[in-house]
């Protein structure tokens, strides 16, 4: 099993580390633009092999796609992270220039690859991928709800004082500080509603503290974040490979579900070796439709600044 990241940043050597660290693929492939960076960052992960206990090769390359040939899945995490006071949005002008050249390249020379889009606005970014890849629509993946779910699980377990083993929960909608949508009417504790224990104003602050999480992180940081995003992602990956059939919140192409169209956002999907097998549609609440199509409107609105 061979997979492709684009981008040796944080971001990306962290999901090449924990894929490497899961041990499910024989190769990756990780490569930058900057001259020496992803071979540097390949080889000081490699030098963790015999620590870590991963047989994985992994190897770095300068800007060389045909390195990347024949990857079964490929992350696409290269572009410019956000800094404290951006939304993921601004990123836009300069992110997708550089989305557009590297989902091009990837599919150049592994056509039967699986996309999976972390590169921000994530969710355009998906879409944009489709633009210009033409790949089938259960092959293009956007990773944003996974990485939202996992804050999500933090928040509930912080404010029902539970070990976070003990707690589920999802986000869907689009990855973006106001447009994320936590389900807390589906939040449990080891299958008992979260509500039965902690009020739904402290609720509510939990979904207010998730939304917006990535912020938080990267005034903390200077910086976006890259553990759990590079987790998160590495989580997806090993789905696909393994052909697990594990329920994911992945931006995707929809197509009249959830009563939207011609958009990526963040909805439940089932994901296995041919990428998205399934789109779930489970039932929301009143409220959450309206957040949900609201945050629709919202990727849409920034899918409109792409001249694609
Ligand atoms: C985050 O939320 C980078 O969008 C990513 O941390």
């Amino acid at each position: 099993m061979k997979i492709t990241v684009v981008g040796a940043g944080a971001v990306g050597a962290s999901c090449a580390e924990y894929i490497a660290i899961k041990n499910f693929a024989s190769e990756v492939v990780l490569l930058d633009i900057k001259q020496g960076y992803a071979e540097g960052k390949a080889m000081d992960l490699m030098q963790c092999a015999s620590l870590n206990g991963f047989d994985t090769k992994i190897t770095g390359s300068t800007n060389d796609y045909a390195k990347t040939a024949d990857s079964h899945i490929c992350v696409i995490t290269s572009g410019i992270p956000r800094k404290p006071g951006m939304t993921r949005e601004e990123l836009i002008g300069i992110n997708a220039g550089i989305v557009k050249t590297v989902s091009e390249n990837l599919v150049k020379y592994s056509p039967e690859t699986v996309l999976i889009v972390v590169s921000n606005p994530m969710d355009t970014m998906t879409y944009l991928a489709h633009q210009v890849t033409g790949l089938p629509k259960n092959r293009i993946i956007g990773m944003g709800g996974a990485l939202d779910s996992a804050r999500f699980k933090y928040r509930l377990a912080e404010a029902l004082e539970a070990p976070i083993s003990d707690v589920d929960g999802m986000v869907i909608g689009g990855h973006s500080d106001v447009g994320m949508v936590p389900l807390i009417s589906h939040a449990t504790r080891n299958s008992i509603k979260a509500s039965e224990f902690i009020s739904q104003e402290r609720l509510e602050q939990v979904k207010n503290d998730t939304k917006v999480g990535g912020a938080t992180l990267t005034k903390l940081l200077g910086t976006s974040a890259w553990y759990a995003p590079g987790a998160a992602v590495s989580g997806l990956v090993q789905a696909i490979a393994c052909d697990q059939k594990k329920i994911f919140p992945c931006s995707v192409l929809l197509d009249g579900e959830y009563g939207l169209k011609d958009l990526c956002i963040g909805v439940p999907v089932i994901l296995g070796t041919n990428g998205i097998e399934k789109i779930i549609q489970i039932e929301l609440s009143e409220a959450d439709k309206i957040h949900l199509e609201t945050s629709a409107e919202g990727v849409k609105k920034t899918n409109g600044l792409l001249d694609m």
